[in-house]
């Protein structure tokens, strides 16, 4: 394997399991996964990073069940929210991955026969009190109350045949990496909690579920008879993922890898993965990042209470970037957190509408007031060099603390300098100096100081707000994502700027208490709500695409158009909206199709399909899509 891997970076989140839908648990691990890879690629590192969705075992087939799915098209409907969700956070994944892709399957069997072969894997009886919940054993040690510690639930005696991973084997090994390896787990909370369960006998892990049980998961290869559990499938995708054993990613970015987890998943990925990776003769990953709980409202978040926020509900009302700015802000990367939507509010008004939405605007508008909008040259003056030193010891911060996940820290030293330069207007009083022509070269060098400092914060900030970054280092003619370019003195003089915009809109507490007091009235019941269809029902629609080529009227009718649709093939449909549309509205419209319903007769035309449309009362607005996409995708 290449050693030789300076530069390179491969960070993973934990492969979501697909028995309930996406929460803020979910989005802050995956957007810390992505803070971490845009830093590395910033700072110009081969980055890959890994998402997915772990879709095997007990728990899924009975949330298929309650859903009245069939387990296959259950998993790839919680998976696709999943999937749809990233974009919307801004996430940028190199590739997501599934415990049903063929090719991580593969890699599972091949793992699993190789632990066998080398005798790590042995058969027994065994009796023990099964968790139905966690799908595993349990020692009476465990339980807290005799009782589940996550499920609160009393795990029943199960005795049954099965295979056994000697995880014993590897205990004193483990114990000698962690301790000779520091950073191993981090932070030293998490490390500490592992080496303190290592100081009790480890005990051998049940790997196999007899098929009489369950059959959705994958084979072992030595006994069809039986499935994997659970976590041995799970761990592996973090390999398979990167084409173990001969892909070109998995030599290039293994030696490399991080995991980012919470603590509920300590155990599992800080024993049980490195012992796997040990038994099966490949290198352990380098660090496991730890993170704590968000709890909402200061109370526990969980799938079972149901309080689980949604994140897209968040994000709709305050936007992405303040969003993700938030979660990495107000987060100890390691303790737990508190969200709540006093605290998002507080941390927009304050840090990013007042210190740096001001900053930005009072520093453009004075630029624009006293040198046109023009940055000036300060070649040959005299400049004070405190904002420069300012900035460099931020940027050394910064970046010694976002290589530490220590993200919340980070961001602390990017506000200690937004705070300096807020200062450093007040006390130059450029305004002062723009009264006095002998002041000149000292209102240059303060505007130009500025506008650099605002150079540095714009791409300081790229990896927690990549889009506020980059509408931030357009006003300045710059692009972000080049850590390199965060050095002193790279703003051109003579740059044209542009005239400022308001970055981060204040909110108004008031108004957006007394929007979330309107909410009711837009949520009522629905009076005239069609009966519920199943999912495979409406699964039998095939919506899709369209463009109109050709457009008339249809003689005699008032209604009716006659349109030529590509959807891939060419139909013709006749639809309702003459009234709305005139032919010349329609041509060259991207519409959805209703693609497989039965042609109709209409006018002794035959129409091939429909095209959607919302319609109410004499309202009619056709349904088309809001981005480019081509003719004959599927609408799902
Ligand atoms: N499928 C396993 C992981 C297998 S990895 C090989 C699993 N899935 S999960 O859907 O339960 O996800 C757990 C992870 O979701 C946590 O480790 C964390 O990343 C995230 N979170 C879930 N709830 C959370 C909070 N309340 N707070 C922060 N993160 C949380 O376990």
């Amino acid at each position: 394997m290449n050693t030789n891997c300076e530069g390179i970076f491969y960070i993973t989140t934990p492969i979501y399991y697909v028995n309930a839908k996406p929460h803020l648990g979910h989005a802050y691990t995956t957007i810390v996964a992505d803070v971490a890879y845009r830093f590395n690629k910033m700072k110009n590192n081969s980055a890959f990073f890994l998402t997915g969705t772990d879709e095997h075992g007990d728990k899924v087939v009975k949330a298929a069940q309650k859903e009245k799915m069939t387990t296959k098209e259950y998993v790839d409907y919680i998976s696709g929210l999943f999937q749809n969700l990233w974009p919307d956070l801004n996430v940028d994944y190199s590739k997501f991955i599934r415990t049903t892709d063929p090719s991580h399957m593969k890699t599972v069997s091949v793992i699993l026969q190789k632990i066998y072969d080398s005798g790590d894997i042995y058969f027994s009886e065994y009796e023990g009190l099964y968790c139905f919940g966690c799908e595993r054993f349990y020692t009476e040690r465990e339980l807290v109350d005799g009782v589940c510690p996550d499920h609160g639930t009393k795990p029943e005696i199960i005795k049954e045949s099965n295979y056994f991973f000697k995880m014993s084997d590897y205990q004193d090994w483990l114990i000698d990496h962690i301790k000779n390896n520091p950073s191993f787990i981090r932070p030293e909370r998490y490390r500490n909690e592992v080496l303190s369960f290592l100081k009790d006998p480890l005990e051998d892990l049940c790997i196999s579920r007899p098929k009489s049980r369950l059959t959705w998961g994958i084979s072992l290869p030595f006994d069809d008879n039986y499935v994997t559990y659970v976590w041995f499938d799970a761990l592996i995708n973090y390999i398979s993922a990167l084409g173990y054993p001969d892909g070109k990613n998995f030599e290039m970015y293994w030696p490399k890898a991080q995991h980012i987890v919470a603590k509920d998943i300590l155990k599992p990925h800080g024993i049980y993965w490195p012992i796997m990776l040990k038994a099966a003769g490949i290198p352990v990953y380098q660090h496991l990042n730890v993170h704590g709980y968000w709890n909402v409202d200061n109370s526990k978040m969980s799938k079972s209470i149901g309080n689980v926020v949604d994140p897209l509900k968040l994000k709709d009302i305050y936007g992405i970037e303040a969003f993700r700015y938030f979660l990495m802000r107000e987060m100890t990367f390691g303790l737990d957190a508190d969200f709540n939507e006093a605290a998002l509010i507080q941390r927009i008004n304050s840090d990013l509408a007042n210190d740096l939405g001001n900053l930005v605007s009072r520093s453009l508008t004075m630029a624009q007031k006293y040198f046109e909008g023009v940055v000036p040259d300060v070649s040959d003056i005299e400049n004070d060099f405190s904002i420069k030193k300012a900035a460099m010891q931020t940027i050394e911060n910064y970046d010694a603390c976002m290589k530490d996940f220590a993200f919340n820290k980070a961001l602390s030293f990017v506000w200690d300098f937004i705070s300096h330069m807020n200062r450093y207007i007040d006390s130059s009083a450029p305004w002062e100096l723009a009264k006095n022509s002998d002041k000149s070269d000292i209102l240059k060098g303060v505007i130009y100081n500025l506008l650099e400092g605002l150079r540095i914060l714009g791409g300081l900030i790229y990896p927690i707000m990549p889009q506020s970054s980059e509408k931030m280092l357009s006003l300045l003619k710059e692009s972000p994502g080049n850590f390199n370019a965060l050095s002193w003195g790279q703003l051109k003089a003579g740059t044209k700027l542009e005239k400022t915009i308001t970055l981060f809109p204040r909110i108004d507490k008031k108004k957006s208490q007394k929007d979330r007091q309107k909410q009711p009235k837009h949520v009522k019941k629905l009076s005239n709500l069609k009966p519920e269809i199943s999912f495979e029902d409406f699964q039998k629609i095939d919506l899709r695409v369209g463009r109109v080529l050709a457009a008339e009227k249809i003689e005699d009718s008032k209604k009716l158009l006659k349109l030529q649709v590509d959807i891939g093939e060419i139909r013709t449909i006749v639809a309702g909206i003459s009234r709305h549309y005139s032919p010349d509205d329609m041509i060259d419209k991207k519409v959805v199709v209703a693609a497989n319903l039965k042609p109709a007769q209409l006018m002794g035309i035959t129409s091939e399909g429909m095209v959607l449309a919302a319609v109410k009362k004499k309202k009619c607005s056709v349904i088309t899509p809001d981005q480019q996409v081509s003719v004959g995708t599927p609408v799902q």
